[in-house]
């Protein structure tokens, strides 16, 4: 993963328990790509140690306003203008009030007071017991910060390292990491609500057989990942698969295809796009046995007679807002479909695209992609057909969202 190739990180730890986690954050910057400097105010100091976070980033780390190792022994100027981005984490209680009140009597609040505040964003991580976050002081400081600027990152629900439970903990380093990430990328989205189908649907046979497939559901999430990162609010409909919510992103578990239909209808109608990622299967059982189905020793099968499940993606792209979106006029659903194939790509997806009435469908082999971190694809649309290399799925969906982005714009 290079999503922070590049990226110079000032990575500031102020006072905390929280400290423990801020050593993997680091690790976890390093792997993306970044470069980290830490710098940590006196009381981090108490929590973890210099040597540790020095070891980690591969760097000296600061502590002090009169640092003398740098020839101009102005360290808060100079590594503030190095930064693309600061994340303070754990950004304490205190630390906050600092921030609001724009207090520079230590070397990381002096290097936030004194960054360019159009050129290196600020980005915090609250860690702090439940009443101290709740406390309004807390709450009107935060406000105050994000007035000034900075972006904050949210807090955790859960058990407390006091022992209490409740809003407070500092988001894992992995959450951390997916934020800022996101928040480096193009917020081509911003506004507009995004509904994403994923994964297999489950066909019940009886109560505990069924029909599915084997899709990963990976495209689908990263997907939604990345139409998040772009800015949108998005509704990832997952048929039953196992992969973590993207950051985010509002979930809606289903399992059949007709589940998906009414979860899918429901939240398209506020949506300007919809992407059906979704692996739906074509046919269900006629009828689900109430109870298991038993052998009766005759050596008899059962006999299984099949229906057709609704069509999601053509339901939604024949529906008027559907049909607005494809003459592109204002206020329409901008359907994308995904087209597995097994042969002929490009035949078979350019038929289904006429066939579901989508302005943008996407093609990929199945079995090459089924259950894969990569995967490669062909983007048809009445602009002509676009090749997008094998690469990984998050690289791949980023792009996707980018070129929907550009095609649903330009559609209105
Ligand atoms: N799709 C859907 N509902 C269905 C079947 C498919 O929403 N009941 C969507 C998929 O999510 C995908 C597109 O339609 O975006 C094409 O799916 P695919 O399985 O490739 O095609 P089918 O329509 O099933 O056609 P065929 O089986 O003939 O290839």
């Amino acid at each position: 993963m290079t999503d922070l190739a590049g990226k110079h990180i000032v990575l500031g730890l102020t006072g905390g328990v929280a400290c423990y986690k801020a050593a993997e954050l680091c690790r976890g910057l390093l792997k993306a790509g970044a470069t980290v400097q830490v710098v940590m105010t006196e009381a981090a100091e108490q929590f973890i140690t210099p040597v540790t976070m020095q070891a980690l980033s591969g760097r000296v780390v600061y502590g002090s306003q009169w640092d003398a190792r740098e020839p101009n022994n102005m360290p808060h100027i100079n590594l503030s203008r190095e930064a693309d981005a600061i994340l303070i984490a754990p950004c304490s209680a205190d630390f906050i009030a600092r921030l609001a009140q724009g207090r520079a009597d230590e070397l990381l609040s002096l290097l936030c007071l004194a960054r360019p505040t159009n050129a290196v964003p600020l980005l915090i991580a609250p860690a702090m017991n439940r009443e101290m976050w709740a406390h309004p002081a807390t709450q009107r400081n935060l406000a105050q910060v994000q007035l000034d600027g900075a972006t904050v990152l949210g807090v955790g629900n859960g058990d407390q390292a006091c022992g209490e439970t409740g809003d407070g903990r500092m988001l894992e380093p992995n959450e951390l990491l997916e934020d800022l990430i996101a928040f480096f990328q193009p917020k081509l989205l911003a506004g507009k609500t995004v509904v994403v189908s994923a994964g297999p649907t489950y066909e019940a046979i009886d109560p505990v057989r069924g029909i599915t497939n084997l899709s990963s559901g990976k495209m689908g999430f990263a997907i939604a990942r990345a139409a998040r990162e772009a800015g949108a609010l998005v509704t990832l409909v997952a048929g039953p698969v196992s992969l973590p919510t993207p950051r985010g992103v509002i979930r809606i578990d289903v399992k059949s295809a007709q589940n998906m239909l009414e979860a899918c209808v429901k939240h398209a109608q506020t949506a300007s796009i919809f992407i059906a990622t979704a692996a739906v299967a074509d046919w269900r059982p006629a009828t689900a046995a109430d109870q298991k189905i038993k052998k009766d020793g005759s050596g008899k099968t059962p006999k299984l007679s099949f229906v057709e499940n609704p069509d999601i993606l053509a339901t939604l792209a024949q529906s008027p807002r559907g049909k607005k979106g494809l003459a592109g006029k204002a206020g329409g659903l901008f359907c994308v479909g995904f087209a597995a194939e097994s042969h002929d790509l490009l035949a078979n997806a350019q038929a289904k695209r006429l066939r579901k009435g989508v302005p943008m469908l996407v093609g990929n082999i199945g079995p090459a992609t089924f259950g894969q971190d990569d995967n490669a694809l062909l983007v048809l649309s009445e602009a002509g057909v676009q090749e997008f290399e094998r690469a990984p799925k998050l690289k791949l969906a980023r792009k996707l969202i980018a070129t929907c982005a550009y095609a649903a714009g330009a559609k209105g």
